[in-house]
């Protein structure tokens, strides 16, 4: 596996670069506008990244997040899949290529790299930022509308994030099942709210129906044990704040949290997690409280004390989202 921290610096100096020569009140205009948009009713019949300045807003706002996040949901779908890498990569919906830098940041090497989208000037942006790292110089960006017509050309991983929000049901439909038809592995990412979750978990039974395991997050390929409507599966990844992002939001945080759903599965078998930690672990006196998704495909609280020794050192160290290695008996 790579080591991330040189990718994602590399991203993050290409992205600041972007801002240089735009007058921050420009930039930050840009961001709100992007933001109203995304307010909107979606999904739209045309891009909500019309120009320059709405995918420099996206890529400067949107991206560094993004790509935690999927980063966040590749790492775990690679430690269920060791010895395996992609050998090719479609990323469907890419816009200005968060995923593809998240698979770099993930996976050593180059790689025949895809990026899918309806929107030119995300492409066009996409590509002057994948200049800073040779591993997606080669890239293809292409125009392509998802929809029912879409088919994908064979590729080992396909990633749809942050992408399923914007479309209409069929079309939801159809983008994942080209991804199965066309993909060893598929790994599909949404905002973590209800209704991400909801589109993750439709994508998920999709998936499984095309004959697909579930690699992560969850440790069994059964039905997901949250009832409809009373909760969603979700995970935290953490982002650094841009100096964009300050004047945007106001405040001085040097980070924020990117909450995500996302499910990561593949054609080929799965090693996944013996049980996932679904919650921020509470961590008590003298005990560790852990809710885990476990293999059964049943949502248990396990309660991890002392006197469970080197068990319980490590559960203090847990963190949600973590694979949690422990059998029965806790
Ligand atoms: C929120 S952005 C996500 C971009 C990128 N995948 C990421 O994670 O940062 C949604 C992307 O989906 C693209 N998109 C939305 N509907 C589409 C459609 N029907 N056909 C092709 N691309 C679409 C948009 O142009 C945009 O680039």
């Amino acid at each position: 596996m790579n080591d991330a921290a040189p990718t994602s610096e590399t991203l993050r100096a290409a992205l600041s670069g972007l801002l240089d020569g735009l007058p921050p009140r420009q930039a930050a205009g840009a961001v709100e506008r992007l933001i109203a948009n995304y307010r909107g009713n979606t999904p739209t019949d045309t891009p909500v990244l019309r120009d320059r300045a709405d995918v420099v807003a996206y890529a400067a706002y949107r991206m560094p997040a993004t790509f935690e996040a999927v980063r966040s949901a590749l790492e775990a779908f690679a430690d269920a899949a060791p010895g395996w890498a992609p050998g090719s990569h479609v990323d469907v919906g890419g816009g200005t290529g968060a995923a593809t830098w998240a698979v770099a940041a993930t996976w050593d090497g180059a790689r025949p790299v895809t990026v899918l989208d309806w929107a030119e000037p995300a492409l066009a942006l996409g590509r002057e930022i994948a200049e800073a790292d040779p591993a997606l110089r080669d890239a293809r960006w292409q125009r392509a509308r998802i929809g029912t017509e879409l088919a994908l050309d064979p590729a080992d991983l396909v990633t749809v994030s942050y992408v399923l929000g914007e479309l209409t049901d069929a079309d939801r439909a159809a983008v994942v099942t080209a991804a199965a038809d066309a993909a060893q592995a598929v790994v599909v990412v949404e905002p973590g709210t209800p209704d991400g979750y909801a589109r993750v978990i439709e994508a998920r039974d999709r998936l499984i129906a095309a004959g697909f395991h579930v690699a992560a997050p969850c440790p069994h390929s059964a039905a997901c044990p949250i009832v409809p409507g009373t909760d969603w599966c979700h995970f935290s990844a953490r982002v650094s704040r841009s100096s964009l992002h300050r004047q945007v939001k106001g405040g001085s945080l040097a980070y924020e949290d990117e909450k995500f759903s996302y499910v990561a599965a593949a054609r080929f078998p799965v090693a996944p997690a013996p049980s996932r930690i679904v919650r921020r672990p509470q961590i008590r006196k003298g005990q560790v409280l852990l809710d885990l998704c476990e293999p059964t495909g049943e949502l248990r609280r396990r309660t991890v004390t002392k006197r469970h020794g080197d068990q319980y050192k490590r559960a203090r160290d847990a963190a949600w989202g973590d694979p949690w290695p422990w059998g029965s008996g806790a």
